[in-house]
C-alpha cells in the first residue's frame, strides 16, 4: 500500500506512538487526522506540521465520548470524504491491585481503551469497507497475558483484541485490512499518567524510559505492518516468547511475569 493521499485517522495523537504515527503518515504525505482531549497540544501540533494546506487537521476527540467518536468520523468525511486507515491508538493505564483499586478506575481503563476502539471503529467501519481500508489496534502483551497489579490494562487490551478480531472475520470478504500490533516497553506518558488506586496519575514511571524503544521506531512498524497487509505483529521477542510459553507451560510465564513486576520500583506486589 501506498500511503499518499490516503487518510488516516490517529486517536490519541497528541503524545507518545499516537504522534510519532501521525508524523510518519504525514511524512508519507497521507493526510492526517489528529484526535485527542488536549486541543492545545493538538493545535501546536497542526502549526509545527504546517496542516495549515490542508495535509492534515485537528479534532477534540474524548474517545470514551460516542458523539465525539461520532464527530470525528464525521468531520473527517466532511474535510477529505474518505477514509482508509484507522489507528485505535488513544490509551490510558493503571498500576494498582485488584483489592485496592476503585472501580471506578477500572471503568475509566475499560471506557479509554476498549470503548474507545469500538466507537471509532463503528462509525468509521462503513467508509473504511468502501476503501477497502486498515483498522488498526495498537495493543500490549498485556491483551495476551493478564499483567498483575494491571487488572483493566489487560482487560481492555484483551477485550480490544477479541473486538478486532471479530471485525476482521466480519469483514474477510470484502477487503478490510485488521491489524493488532503489539507494542513491548515504548518510551511515552503512557507510565506517568497511568492511575493509581484512587484514579490519580502516578506521576513517576517505575522503568527507565530512555531505555525503552521510542515511539518512532512503534510508528515505522505500524506503516511497515499495514504495508504488508499484516493481522498481527508482536514488537518484541519477549512478547513472542511469552505467547509462545504460555501454551505450554503456563505456570512458568505466571511466575515470571510476577517476578519482573514485583522486582519494579514501588510495586504494589511488594507490600
Ligand atoms: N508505551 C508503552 O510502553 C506501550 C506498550 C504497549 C502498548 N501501548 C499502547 O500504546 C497506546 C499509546 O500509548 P503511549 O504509550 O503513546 O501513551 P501516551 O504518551 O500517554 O499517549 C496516550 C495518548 O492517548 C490519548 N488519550 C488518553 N485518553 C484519551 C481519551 N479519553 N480520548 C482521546 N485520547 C485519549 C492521550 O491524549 P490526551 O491526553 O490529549 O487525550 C495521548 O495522546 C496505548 O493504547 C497504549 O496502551 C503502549
Amino acid at each position: 500500500m501506498k500511503f499518499d493521499n490516503k487518510v488516516v485517522i490517529v486517536t490519541g495523537a497528541s503524545s507518545g506512538i499516537g504522534l510519532a504515527c501521525a508524523k510518519a503518515f504525514i511524512a508519507k504525505n497521507s493526510k492526517v487526522v489528529m484526535a485527542a482531549r488536549s486541543e492545545d497540544t493538538l493545535k501546536k501540533l497542526s502549526h509545527e506540521f504546517e496542516c495549515q494546506g490542508g495535509k492534515c487537521i485537528y479534532i477534540k476527540t474524548d474517545v470514551t465520548i460516542e458523539e465525539d467518536c461520532k464527530r470525528l468520523v464525521d468531520e473527517t468525511i466532511k474535510k477529505y470524504g474518505r477514509i482508509d486507515i484507522l489507528i485505535n491508538n488513544a490509551g490510558i493505564s493503571m498500576r494498582a491491585l485488584l483489592k485496592d483499586v476503585k472501580i471506578e478506575v477500572l471503568k475509566k481503563v475499560m471506557d479509554v481503551n476498549f470503548w474507545g476502539t469500538v466507537y471509532c471503529t463503528k462509525f468509521a467501519l462503513p467508509y473504511i469497507q468502501e476503501s477497502k481500508g486498515t483498522i488498526v489496534g495498537i495493543s500490549s502483551i498485556a491483551g495476551f497475558h493478564g499483567l498483575p497489579g494491571r487488572t483493566a490494562y489487560s482487560a481492555s487490551k484483551a477485550a480490544m483484541q477479541g473486538f478486532l478480531e471479530s471485525v476482521r472475520i466480519e469483514n474477510l470478504k470484502k477487503g478490510v485490512q485488521v491489524l493488532i500490533l503489539s507494542a513491548g516497553f515504548t518510551s511515552s506518558n503512557i507510565r506517568m499518567n497511568a492511575l493509581d488506586a484512587d484514579g490519580n496519575p502516578q506521576i513517576e514511571t517505575p522503568l527507565p524510559e530512555e531505555r525503552l524503544t521510542s515511539p518512532d521506531r512503534v510508528a515505522r512498524n505500524v506503516l511497515r505492518s499495514i504495508r504488508k497487509r499484516k493481522r498481527n505483529r508482536i514488537m518484541t521477542a519477549e512478547g513472542q516468547l511469552m505467547i509462545f510459553f504460555q501454551r505450554i507451560i503456563p505456570v512458568l510465564v505466571d511466575n515470571t511475569i510476577y517476578r519482573k513486576f514485583k522486582n519494579e520500583p514501588n510495586s504494589p506486589l511488594q507490600e
